[in-house]
């Protein structure tokens, strides 16, 4: 498989890449990437990234582990606050499949990635919850309207294992997820047959 991977670079991403490479052509694309820069908030910077992969043929998957939403008390944060989520990890990944479904052979797959927040949400989240949560909403409905057997799902980890020094203070009482229990998700949303489903990893 042809698999482009934004967000290859990140803690998530890099376990996707690593894993995938063994067996698959793999794309790492980012802001700070050379070959496939990207910033998901930019929607022309989208549109650039597909007209330049779809130059070189079409894409078997699409993995996004990008995307940002701005963490603080909610009544520290401002609407300009929550444009950043909405912006870069809500309608940043909705652009993602928008624009990149067009770069999709038939029967391709699109895997968007949220996080444990969206149900269980904690301290200063308000808006990566909001955001989280949308997205759930967002790929049920739009897995009912895709074309040429394209699907389209979620995965939603609690934190993750490599993650788990820099969050723990935030996620008091929640495991650590380990890595490879969190590559299942991904594997089952690429691999698998699923379209349409939020696949939670919570412990
Ligand atoms: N860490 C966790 O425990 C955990 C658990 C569940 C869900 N999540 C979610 O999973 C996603 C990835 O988390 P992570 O911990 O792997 O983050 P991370 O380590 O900060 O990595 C983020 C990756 O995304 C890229 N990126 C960030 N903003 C981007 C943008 N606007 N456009 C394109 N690429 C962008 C970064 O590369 P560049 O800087 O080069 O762009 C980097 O490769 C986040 O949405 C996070 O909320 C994380």
């Amino acid at each position: 498989m042809k698999i482009l991977v934004i967000g290859g670079t990140g803690t998530i991403g890099k376990r996707i890449v690593e894993h995938f490479s063994k067996d698959h052509q793999v794309l790492v694309a980012g802001r700070s990437s050379k070959d496939y820069p990207v910033d998901i908030a930019d929607t022309r910077s989208i549109k650039k990234l597909f007209k330049k992969i779809k130059k070189s043929g079409k894409l078997d998957a699409i993995i996004c582990a990008a995307g940002e939403a701005k963490w603080a008390p909610f009544k520290d944060l401002s609407e300009t606050d929550f444009h950043i989520g909405l912006r870069s990890k809500l309608m940043g990944q909705v652009n993602v499949v928008r624009i990149g479904q067009k770069c999709l052979k038939r029967k391709g797959s699109i895997t968007l990635t949220t996080g444990i927040l969206a149900d269980d949400p904690v301290y200063r989240t308000t808006s990566a919850a909001m955001v989280n949560g949308g997205i759930h909403s967002f790929v049920q409905a739009v897995a009912l309207e895709m074309e040429d057997e394209k699907r389209v799902n979620v995965v939603s980890s609690g934190v993750v294992m490599d993650a788990y020094a820099k969050y723990e203070s935030y996620f008091p009482g929640h495991p650590p997820i380990p890595m490879d229990k969190m590559m299942h998700g991904y594997v089952r949303s690429v691999c698998g047959r699923v379209n349409g489903e939020v696949i939670r990893i919570y412990s």
